[in-house]
Order: C-alpha cells, then structure tokens, then sequence
C-alpha cells in the first residue's frame, strides 16, 4: 500500500508535544494524516501532503481512533428479565446472592460453544468498530471455572484475526464470582486460579492482563492479592475492578502490586486517590455503569486535582453497563461525571492506550494519538468539532473508520 493522507478542518491529534493549556488536544487546524498500513508517517498542515493523494473530508473531524480500556464483551446470553426486576427495585448484589447477575452469564457461556462465543463476540466487537473503536480490551470472567474461562480467552485469540474488529487486549478476570463448585472452598478455588490458571495463561500467551472484583460481597484484598502476585510473577499485567459498591482498600493493592489500572472507583478516600497518583495507577471510569446502577459518581474533581490519569470506557457487560458504546459512555462522563470534553476525549484514546500498554515509552507501534510512527487506526467523525463527540447522539457519527491503515467501517 502506497501512503495515502486523509485530511479535514480539524485533526485533533492527542500528541503530547502538541497538547497545551490553550490546545489541550494538540488540534492541527486545515490538517493531513499521511498513513500506509505500517503506521502513522506524518501528521501536519494540508499543504505537507505533497503528491501523495488525499480525500478531503471538508469540515469533518478526525481524532485517534477510540481505545475501550474495559469491557466484558465476550458475554452470551441475555439478562433484560433481571433488568427489569432491577427497575421493579431488585438490588444488584441481592439478585447475585440469588445466583442471577453474573452467574447467570456464567450459564450462559457454560451453555455456548467456543464457536458461538467467538461469532458474537466478533459481531459485537464489529459494531464497536463502527463506533470508532478500534482498540478493545476484553475480559473474561464469565466462564469461572477453569475450562470456561480457557474457552472465553480462546474465543477471544479466535476474534483477534477476524476482519473489522478493533485491536485486542485481552484480560483475565480470574475472580469474577464464585461457581456453585467453589461455594464450599473458595480457599481452593483462589489458589487454583493463582497457582494454576494464571501461570498457565500467561504461558500460552491467552491474556495481557489479569483482573479481579475487588468488593464487599465480591472478593478479599487478600484473595485479590493473590491472584495478582501470580500475574506479576507471569510477567503479566494487573488492572482491578476495585470501589464499585464499597471502598475496602482496593487502591492500596493497586499501588502495591503496580496495577496499570484501577476500575469503577466510585468509592475511595483521600488516601487511595493519593496513592494511585503516586503509582501511576490510571482510573478507568465506567459513566454506563453507575448510571445503570443509580450510583453517585466518583469523585472526579479530587482524581483531577491529585494528578491520577483519568479514562473512560464502556464497561460493556449484559448487567451493569448493557450497551457497546464507548460514545455513550463519553457522552455521560461528560453529563454524569462533570469530566470536560477534552479530558473524555484524551480518556478514551491516549489515556486509555496508556492504561493497556498500547501508548508509553519503548512501545514500537503506539495506538491511541495521531502521532508519526503511531499505528494507523483514526476515525473521521460526520461532526463539525470535536467536542460535538461527547453528547448522546445514541447512534454512530463515524463517517470512516481505519485501523492499521486499512478502512474497517464507515462509508
Ligand atoms: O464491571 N462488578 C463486576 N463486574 C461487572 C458486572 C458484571 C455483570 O453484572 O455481569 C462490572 O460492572
Ligand atoms: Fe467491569
């Protein structure tokens, strides 16, 4: 593929050495992206183009292309009746201690075959495409026992190669919920999924990351703890659902353990909002997920004013969060949490690149900028500026969509 540019009244490109107090996302006005399947070569005024042939999207905007830093995609199944039971004032954790919430997706994987999670896991993944994701991390955690959990990783390598879908990070969630098998011993079942399942993962290379649910009625620091040592151990890397319902201390394991991420966060004190800035522990906000809840937010003001890096993602999961738009999630942040558009928008690329080690130092083909040298994945947005990005349009406002150079939505 020869180079070819694309360029548009605002390219809002994200890179660090452009960004400033008066251009917080480094935005080149009347600009060009020069790009070929190998990367980014150069992002600049139109006039850098050269004879290399553009199409000229006019007024439109482009940005990176959206990075989603927590997702639960790889679900089957459905649970709009407890949805509804929900809105009739069923409690979340009530119907979980019933065997519904995450246990019931647990039956629903058990039930579906490593070929029909891969298809609606690809299907899924297609549609977030076409909302301008094109990097996606995907947990597991509803398999929770051994065999389920290795048949969700390998539906997620299977999505990996399929066209049209973002680029995958994938996680473990080694401590989702308790099986029905595990009720009687859970000592066991941490230590299985520590000393075996995650050494094991890591091995045959099924995940980046391993993950854990942090919470009261969910699992211990300690039991948390555990797990973690393994991934560090594996050489793998830790993000924690930590603070959705209570603060048990989950922050502090974050920044002990080296946790690229600390997700939800709705409760934590002073002290753990300290310590992640310390430890460079990014917060991953989960706007869908609160709102589905009727949750109080986090406390945004005081993650701003400490430094702790801020992202937003979808959340994506048939129970919290039952919608595939990392969109709809910036739009809320903006809404719900008080977040400014530009801290949303650098929240779900660069940001988000960062907290799954797509963006950072020494990384050869960085994703999550429009920066010379970063992979080619950029959308094109049917919107006059970019801050018209984070309101809830409630359907797609992408015009193209490319990932590694190569158009995966769009017209
Ligand atoms: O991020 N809180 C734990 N995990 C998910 C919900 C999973 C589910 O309900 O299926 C979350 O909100
Ligand atoms: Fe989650």
């Amino acid at each position: 593929m020869k180079p070819v540019g694309i360029a548009a009244k605002r390219i809002v490109t994200g890179d660090p050495a452009r960004c400033s107090a008066e251009n917080p996302l480094g935005v080149i006005e009347d600009g060009v992206v020069i790009y070929d399947e190998e990367g980014i070569r150069s992002v600049g005024p139109r006039a850098s183009a050269g004879d290399v042939p553009v199409v000229d999207h006019g007024d439109r905007v482009v940005t990176a292309g959206l990075v989603d830093a927590h997702t639960h995609a790889a679900w089957v199944g459905s649970r709009h009746d407890e949805y509804a039971m929900r809105m009739a004032g069923a409690d979340y954790r009530a119907i979980a201690a019933a065997g519904g919430g995450i246990l019931s997706s647990f039956r629903a994987v058990a039930a579906a075959s490593e070929d029909e999670i891969t298809e609606t896991l690809v299907a899924r993944l297609r549609r977030m495409a076409a909302l301008g994701v094109t990097s996606c991390e995907v947990k597991s955690g509803y398999g929770l026992e051994p065999e389920g959990e290795r048949k969700q990783l390998r539906a997620i390598r299977r999505a990996r190669t399929s066209f049209g879908v973002p680029t995958i990070v994938a996680t473990y969630l080694a401590l989702h919920a308790l099986p029905e098998s595990a009720r009687a011993n859970r000592e066991a079942y941490v230590e299985r999924a520590a000393s075996v399942l995650v050494p094991e993962i890591a091995r045959e290379r099924l995940a980046e990351f391993v993950d854990a649910y942090v919470d009261q009625n969910a699992f211990t620091i300690a039991e948390a703890r555990a797990v973690c040592e393994a991934a560090r151990k594996a050489g793998l890397g830790v993000r924690l659902h930590i603070g959705q319902f209570a603060d048990i201390g989950g922050a502090k394991l974050c920044a002990e353990i080296g946790a690229r991420s600390a997700d939800h966060v709705e409760h934590i004190d002073a002290e753990g909002i300290a310590l992640l800035a310390k430890h460079d522990v990014a917060a991953v906000l989960l706007p869908v997920a609160s709102f589905t809840l009727g949750q109080t937010p986090p406390p945004v003001a005081a993650l701003r004013e400490a430094g702790v890096m801020m992202v937003v993602a979808s959340d994506a999961n048939p129970g919290t969060a039952p919608s595939e738009s990392l969109p709809l999630a910036m739009a809320m942040a903006v809404r719900l949490y008080g977040m400014t558009p530009a801290e949303v928008l650098l929240g779900a690329t660069r940001h988000a690149a960062t907290s799954l080690g797509l963006w950072g130092e020494g990384i050869a083909k960085p994703r999550g900028a429009l920066v010379a040298g970063a992979a080619a994945d950029l959308v094109v947005w049917d919107l006059p500026h970019e801050n018209a990005l984070v309101q809830p349009w409630g359907g797609a406002r992408t015009w193209v969509v490319v990932r590694d150079g190569v158009q995966i939505a769009g017209n």
